[in-house]
């Protein structure tokens, strides 16, 4: 189960910088529909088998408190994506956008290998 959460969240990454990539590009291939529907069903499978991990090795994120920063990290990583992708209004702040999410990435993937919190507690 360990080895589809990493693969299905080194996907959703992917993805998310391929929809980038082609945003500044002005891409129509942006528009396909597979694009649309794909990143949503990464990211929901992402958050079903990070939580069922979590679940099956007993990791209350209350208690270990790196899964809570982790989980707090992903929604502010969901949601610079979103401004992103969505919200951002020029080709600036899509780039400042870019780089807030991968910093967020990097905040997650350094809680997923240290187990250490580094903000909390
Ligand atoms: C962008 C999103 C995510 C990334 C990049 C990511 C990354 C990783 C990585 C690399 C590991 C393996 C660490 C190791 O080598 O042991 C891991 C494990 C884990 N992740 Fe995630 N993860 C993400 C989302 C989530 C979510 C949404 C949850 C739960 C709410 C979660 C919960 C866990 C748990 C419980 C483990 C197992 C830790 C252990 O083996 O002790 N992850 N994650």
């Amino acid at each position: 189960m360990k080895h589809l959460h990493i693969t299905l969240a080194v996907i959703s990454i992917i993805l998310f910088t391929y929809r980038f990539i082609l945003m500044m590009l002005a891409s129509k291939n942006l528009d396909k529909k597979w694009l649309k529907i794909a990143p949503h069903i990464i990211d929901t499978l992402l958050l079903v088998i990070g939580i069922s991990l979590a679940v099956k090795l007993h990791i209350n994120p209350v208690e270990q408190l790196w899964l809570g920063e982790k989980i707090i990290a992903i929604f502010a990583y969901i949601f610079t994506g979103y401004y992103t992708l969505k919200l951002a209004r020029n080709k600036a702040l899509k780039i400042l956008g870019y780089l807030g999410a991968m910093g967020w990435v990097m905040l997650i993937v350094r809680l997923a290998m240290t187990r250490e919190a580094m903000f909390l507690g």
